[in-house]
């Protein structure tokens, strides 16, 4: 397997999606709705992920695509090459116009996260690693992330868990809100994700994501020293949806332990 060689390929696809996106965004845009109301999604979503799934198959038949909008096979293993594709993340960021939403791609190859992705459309920002030889923001490496006292961590989390809820204890997540420095929250689990790979964020939670939401960032993370896991501190599959923490090292496990404590 030529690492370098699918590096360059996915780059080159990714960047082209970009473009295809950015002429898209400002007009063209046919929103449906999916599970709920506000679950969308759009022709642009499914017609890029229909791009990257042509693009793969041209270069490599052999390889599988997990994408978020159900337009390649059903992928049930992690055998062999899989690409796991969010075509947009921040799709209703996207559909408000708002400039915050990612192209997101992680590849396996027979389980292994090997190349993690994630793109910021509009900005042509680039994140993305190899695994075992480091991490990138465009063309400058990222550090390892340096250790952060909590009461001085910026913490990407959103309102929803500081209401009553039934996943997590909410009175913990205030106590959490009271101590740290800020919160931020973006509505893109990617973006979020390459803020904490980068030192920007120094924290993200989420109470439920899907592989594409995070297969990218959880590479990317490996090559700094990110830690990722569900709220039970345990890696997740890249087959189903799950809890999600990214945490620098240094706060990881006190805020599993201490104040992100789900019910079950
Ligand atoms: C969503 C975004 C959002 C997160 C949701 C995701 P989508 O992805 O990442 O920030 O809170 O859980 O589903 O649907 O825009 O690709
Ligand atoms: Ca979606
Ligand atoms: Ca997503
Ligand atoms: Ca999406």
């Amino acid at each position: 397997m030529d690492l370098q060689q699918m590096d360059q390929f996915a780059q080159s696809i990714i960047f082209e999606a970009g473009r295809r996106i950015r002429e898209a965004f400002t007009y063209d845009l046919k929103v449906e709705t999916k599970s709920d109301a506000n679950d969308l999604v759009t022709n642009i979503d499914r017609e890029t992920e229909l791009f990257f799934i042509e693009k793969i198959k041209a270069f490599d038949a052999t390889h599988k695509i997990l994408g978020e909008e159900g337009m390649g096979e059903k992928v049930e293993s992690l055998d062999g090459v899989v690409w796991i594709i969010d075509p947009i993340d921040g799709t209703m960021n996207f559909v408000k116009q708002h400039r915050h939403f990612m192209i997101s791609i992680g590849i396996f190859v027979d389980g292994i996260g090997e190349l993690g992705y994630i793109f910021d459309v509009m900005r042509e920002d680039l994140f993305h690693a190899i695994a075992g030889q480091g991490a990138w923001y465009n063309d400058t490496p990222l550090r390892k992330l340096k250790a952060v006292p909590l009461k001085e961590a910026m913490i990407g989390i959103n309102a929803s868990w500081v209401a009553p809820n039934r996943r997590v204890h909410h009175e913990k997540v205030i106590e959490l809100i009271r101590k740290i420095r800020g919160t931020r929250s973006y509505g893109s689990a990617a973006m979020e994700i390459a803020f904490v790979v980068s030192g920007k964020l120094d924290a993200y939670v989420s109470m439920r994501l899907s592989p594409w939401d995070i297969a990218g960032g959880t590479i990317i993370a490996n090559e700094v020293g990110a830690i990722a896991t569900n709220l039970h501190g345990q890696g997740f599959d890249f087959l189903h949806a799950d809890t999600f923490i990214i945490a620098n090292p240094s706060i990881h496990q006190e805020l599993l332990e201490n104040y992100i404590i789900p019910y079950e």
